[in-house]
């Protein structure tokens, strides 16, 4: 992050309060390509279009807020993950990050696999059709109900998170006459390089089995000698939004390390691991994130050569990869309320959403870029801090950024990146309505997840 110098003649120069401060690209209608969705462009008016259609035709027909999803940007992400692994390899997305029946079925046309976490996911993926093998089931503290109802559609794999579930997957298998597929979830010790609530692999924390201690082999004696199950391999997610590939490798030599040791104590060579989700994507423009590539070759690599030197069968990988898929793919539009210039400080922005469709910011202290999308300006920069229209001071969606100083009502302006964590974690905080999802590809859009109404609200209010 830096603290980059302010831009020249801002009205709240010299006065730059707690916090870093991005200096504004020279021109703040040339939108970075980096955090913008593939077909994001400025046309010659000014106007910002997706997939060839403009923002403001889309307010029109759709209303704000609203998230706005490139479907071209989408499956090129798809593929290119895929391309990246290659066929030895298998890529779920993460369907915590986003998760809709569009989304199921072009996932299932990309040849993708999914990440389950819940009842809910599993039945969205399969009302839309995705083949119950294609399916990993995860959750630290899946209920039975739906370990039953996974077994019994016959999920690909049920991520086991814990001793009671090894038994408890194991029983539930047997009295269905199955054998389910199973990994274990170990914590391999790795300090992730990201926000605490987002790291998984340390092991002060609830998910997984630890490594360290001689759990997770303990876990798989446990696997091994239950009729219900086949233990089909280890998996390690070592947290999200993460830049250093550090993280990754070290995992990847640890799960070999315990793969090595089942093969020694056994005489069992498990056949795949999982190397979780976690890469981080560019929400500004000072974030540099790896290509699907990079990661590909990072990690069959060391996973190559780990399990040549410990003269094991190198097992088949497995990636879920959410954020890097979906993220980069939305913006939410906004329109702007009201513009509360704070002298010496900075400029309230305040738009028709906020922690109810973003709670990134409040939660993560998470960074957010912002432009002007429904027109070009060529007035000078002003610091904002734009805000939503909850009923708490922390209801903030872009904490620092720059707009043009003659910003004004009925604006409509654009958060990019948006794509993951963002609708999947919406709330209906003050009985606001959760925006819809449009896809737009090609000159067309449509609504995937349509907007709450207020019937959708007094529907569960049932006193
Ligand atoms: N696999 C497992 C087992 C996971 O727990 C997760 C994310 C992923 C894959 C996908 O991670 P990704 O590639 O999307 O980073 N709400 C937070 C992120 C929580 C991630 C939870 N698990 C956020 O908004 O940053």
């Amino acid at each position: 992050m830096s603290r980059s110098a302010h831009p020249a003649g801002p009205r709240h120069a010299d006065v730059y309060p707690e916090g870093h401060y991005t200096a504004p690209a020279a021109d703040l209608n040339v939108l970075d390509e980096k955090v913008w969705a593939r077909t994001v462009r400025r046309d010659e008016d000014g106007v910002v279009t997706v997939g060839g259609i403009e923002v403001s035709r889309l307010a029109e027909e759709f209303g704000t807020p609203a998230y706005f999803l490139d479907e071209s940007d989408f499956r090129a992400r798809c593929r290119a993950w895929a391309d990246a692994f290659g066929p030895d390899a298998d890529v779920f997305y993460a369907g915590k990050a986003f998760l809709s029946r569009a989304v199921v079925r072009w996932l299932k046309e990309e040849g993708l696999n999914l990440d389950v976490c819940s009842g809910g996911e599993l039945t969205t993926a399969l009302d839309a059709g995705m083949p119950a093998e294609r399916i990993a089931f995860h959750g630290n503290n899946k209920s039975v109900e739906e370990i039953e109802r996974a077994v019994r559609l016959g999920v690909g794999r049920i991520v086991l998170d814990s001793f009671q579930e090894i038994v408890r997957v194991a029983h539930i298998a047997q009295s269905q006459g199955k054998r389910q597929r199973v990994q274990i979830r170990v914590t391999v010790g790795v300090e992730a390089h990201t926000h605490e609530f987002i790291a998984t692999a340390h092991e002060d924390q609830k998910f997984g089995i630890a490594l360290a201690d001689g759990q997770a082999a303990e876990a798989v004696r446990r696997a091994l000698r239950l009729d219900g199950l086949e233990l089909i391999g280890i998996h390690s997610h070592i947290g999200s939004q993460i830049f250093d590939m550090a993280g990754f490798e070290v995992s990847a030599r640890r799960v070999v390390q315990l793969l090595t040791e089942v093969r020694d104590e056994h005489g069992v060579e498990l056949p795949e691991i999982d190397l979780g989700g976690g890469l981080g994507i560019a929400y500004t423009s000072e974030d540099d994130p790896r290509e699907p590539h990079e990661i590909a070759k990072a990690l069959t690599e060391i996973v190559g050569r780990e399990c040549e030197a410990a003269g094991l069968r190198t097992p088949r990988i497995s990636v879920e990869p959410g954020r890097a898929i979906v993220g980069p793919t939305a913006f939410t539009l906004y329109e702007v309320g009201t513009i509360k210039p704070l002298e010496g400080l900075r400029t309230y922005v305040s738009v028709d959403g906020g922690m109810s469709d973003n709670i990134r910011t409040a939660l993560y202290d998470a960074e957010y870029s912002v432009a002007l999308v429904s027109r070009a300006s060529d007035a000078e920069p002003m610091l904002v801090r734009v805000v939503g229209k909850h009923c708490e001071s922390g209801d903030i969606v872009v904490r620092d950024a720059f707009l043009p100083a003659d910003l004004a009502p009925g604006d409509l302006i654009a958060v990019p990146a948006t794509g993951a964590y963002c609708r999947s974690m919406a709330s209906n905080y003050n009985h606001s309505l959760r925006p819809p999802v449009v896809a737009v590809n090609d000159g067309e859009a449509r609504v995937i997840v349509r907007r709450e109404t207020e019937e959708d609200l007094l529907r569960l209010d049932v006193g």
